[in-house]
Order: C-alpha cells, then structure tokens, then sequence
C-alpha cells in the first residue's frame, strides 16, 4: 500500500515536471525565432575599410566590407566574439572592364566597379538575434527594400560555417 501511495507521488511529481517543462521550452523555441535586420543602418557609407571581395562564379562582383566603430577595434584588438553593437557592411558592385582606363593601360587590364546590385549587413546583438549566431542579417536592394524572408533564412547557416565568430572577411591591413 505505502509503495503505491509513494508511486502516486512519485507519478504526479513527474507530471508536474513535465507540465512545467512543455510551455518553458514552447516559450524559449518562440523566443529563438530569427529575426532579421529590417533598417539600413545610418551613416554605413562613412566607415572604415576592412576589405574588399571579388567573387566570380554567376555573381562577377566587387564588394567593400566596411565596419562601424565598435566593429573596427573589435578587428584592430582582434578581439572575438564581436561585442555588441558591432555592424560589418558588405556594399556590393558588378564587376565591370573599364575602357577608359584601358585606354591608358593600352590593354584589358582595369576592372572597377560598375553598378551597385545590394547591400548587406551584419548587427551584433546577442539577445535579440540569438537565434543566429548573436548576429542579425539583413538584405537591401538598391531601391531600398529588404530581402525576404526565403533569402535571409539562408545567411546565417553559411556564415556559421567561419572560423571567427560568423565573419569571414579578415582585416586588410
Ligand atoms: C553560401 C554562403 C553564404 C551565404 C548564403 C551568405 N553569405 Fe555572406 N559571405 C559569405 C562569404 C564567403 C563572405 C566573404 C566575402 C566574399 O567572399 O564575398 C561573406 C561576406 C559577408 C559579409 C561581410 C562580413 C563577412 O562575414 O565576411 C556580410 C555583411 C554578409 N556576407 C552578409 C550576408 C547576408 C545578409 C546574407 C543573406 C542574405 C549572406 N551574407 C549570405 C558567404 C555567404
């Protein structure tokens, strides 16, 4: 008799546990849901250089990767994770033969940057993009509008895949 009363105890317990457990981690998938950058970053044009990419493959492009502040001392003290705060650009270009260059050069030898295709981002905040790495990504054409949402689920994957804290490009010194 007093083993069944302790198995009663025992099973009601574990149901309480379990009771309890279901909406906590409900609440904590909701919580880890990606959010994405939605605002271009004011003054992103006026950072610092950290380097430049060229990719060919279909997307024959330039990009500048430019940091704000807290970004480039974080590169500089070569500190990691990336604190918060921390926004790395990456302005994209087509990749374009200049012929007026080449004119100078008397051959094909200058590529520059033709028309600009998107802009991308990266804003370190470990709450509120924790689902991603700390990072928000974020996606804008050149009239402005963001990426949606099929687009921006597949950044984070990737950029997990660097060995520095989601961030591929290296300081260029
Ligand atoms: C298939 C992998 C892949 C995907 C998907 C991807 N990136 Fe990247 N990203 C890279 C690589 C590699 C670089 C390094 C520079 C280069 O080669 O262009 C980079 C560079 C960057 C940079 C400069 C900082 C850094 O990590 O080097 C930003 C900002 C960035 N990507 C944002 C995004 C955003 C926003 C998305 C989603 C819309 C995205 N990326 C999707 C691979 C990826």
């Amino acid at each position: 008799m007093r083993r069944i009363a302790f198995l009663l105890v025992a099973v009601a317990t574990l149901a309480s546990v379990i009771a309890y457990m279901v909406p906590a981690s409900g609440q904590e998938a909701q919580n880890s849901a990606p959010v994405y950058v939605t605002k271009i970053p004011s003054g992103y044009r006026d950072w610092r250089l950290i380097s430049v990419a060229h990719e060919e493959g279909n997307l024959h492009s330039f990009a500048a990767v430019l940091g704000n502040d807290v970004a480039i001392k974080a590169y500089r003290e070569q500190k990691l994770p990336f604190p918060d705060g921390a926004i790395i650009a990456a302005l994209h270009y087509s990749h374009i033969p200049s012929e007026e260059n080449n004119k100078v050069f008397g051959r094909e030898q200058s590529f520059v940057p033709g028309p600009p295709t998107n802009i991308q981002f990266m804003v370190k905040d470990s709450k509120k993009y924790a689902a991603t790495g700390g990072w928000g990504f974020g996606h804008f054409n050149t009239d402005g509008k963001a990426g949606d949402e099929a687009l921006l689920k597949t950044c984070s994957p990737c950029h997990a895949k660097a060995s520095r804290d989601f961030v591929f490009t290296r300081y260029a010194p």
